[in-house]
């Protein structure tokens, strides 16, 4: 049996990643994790693969054992995962509280990683891997700044993972995304300094952002942006310092 894991599947990319999968893998089955088990079991009702649904939740760390045992139990090739469950939270050192501190850490780096060694025994030649990071991994972002710093860590993990995974000829993307029409902004503001980020230049689309890194995963491609104001920030957090990144942030996050 082919299967692909997609976390996050209840909402956003991770729903749209499951969406797009099914239509041009058409994988046997699409195990679909993340905690609303309702919106998993619609989303299981609008494709044409069995959709089976994992309802966890990923901050904790049973949550990836229950994973494990059911690939122990079944033993499917895992020919795509997506790491797309993730959020993050809007406010600096003051504002955000240690437990939603833990909980970003727990799901977008932890979980992360926890999960693609879980199911990395799966995976044979001509695997993908899909970590969905964020142009917020290229520079340290006050009032975002847990959020962002998980997302570098998670580039990092993913782009050096793609090198180690070379000799099993399987391939790991990290996604980087500028804002895209999601709940991620409405789950971000749920916090303690909603208005510590208030523009949101250069909104993108989940299809468009989806399709573009299921394009670039094909090809081989360790990083994937969609769109041109990805492409110059990451180009410019290359070659300006970051303090000065970090002062325009301030000037257009407000
Ligand atoms: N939208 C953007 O602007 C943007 C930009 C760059 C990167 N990203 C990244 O893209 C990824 C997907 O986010 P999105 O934009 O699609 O936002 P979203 O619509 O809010 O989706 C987030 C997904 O993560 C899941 N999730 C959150 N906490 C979880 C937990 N404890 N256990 C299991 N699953 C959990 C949610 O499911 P449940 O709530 O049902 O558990 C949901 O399916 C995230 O990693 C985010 O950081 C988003």
């Amino acid at each position: 049996m082919k299967i692909a894991v997609v976390t996050g599947a209840s909402s956003g990319l991770g729903r749209e990643f499951a969406l797009q999968l099914a239509g041009q893998e058409k994988p046997d089955e699409i195990w679909a994790v993340a905690r609303r088990e309702d919106r998993l079991r619609e989303l299981g009702g609008r494709l044409c693969v069995r959709v089976r649904p994992l309802p966890l939740d990923l901050r904790l760390q049973e949550s990836v054992k229950t994973l494990s045992e059911q690939l122990e139990a079944e033993k499917p090739e895992v020919a795509w995962l997506v790491n797309a469950s993730g959020f993050g939270k809007f406010g600096t050192y003051r504002d955000i509280l240690p437990e939603e501190n833990h909980d970003m850490i727990d799901v977008d780096v932890k979980a992360a990683v926890d999960v693609t060694l879980a199911v990395l025994p799966y995976m044979k030649e001509g695997g993908r891997i899909l970590n969905i990071c964020s142009v917020a991994a290229f520079q340290p972002l006050p009032g975002f700044g847990v959020y962002a710093a998980c997302k570098s860590f998670l580039l990092s993990y993913t782009r050096s993972l793609n090198q180690e995974l070379k000799e099993r000829s399987i391939v790991a993307t990290a996604v980087c995304p500028n804002w895209t029409r999601t709940e991620f902004i409405d789950v971000a503001k749920e916090a303690n300094a909603p208005d510590a980020v208030k523009n949101f230049f250069f909104l993108a689309e989940a299809p468009d952002v989806v399709r573009k890194a299921l394009c670039d995963s094909r090809k081989g491609k360790d990083m994937s942006l969609y769109g041109l104001p990805s492409k110059i920030q990451h180009v410019l957090c290359k070659i300006l310092p970051h303090r000065f990144v970090m002062a325009l942030w301030n000037r257009i996050r407000h």
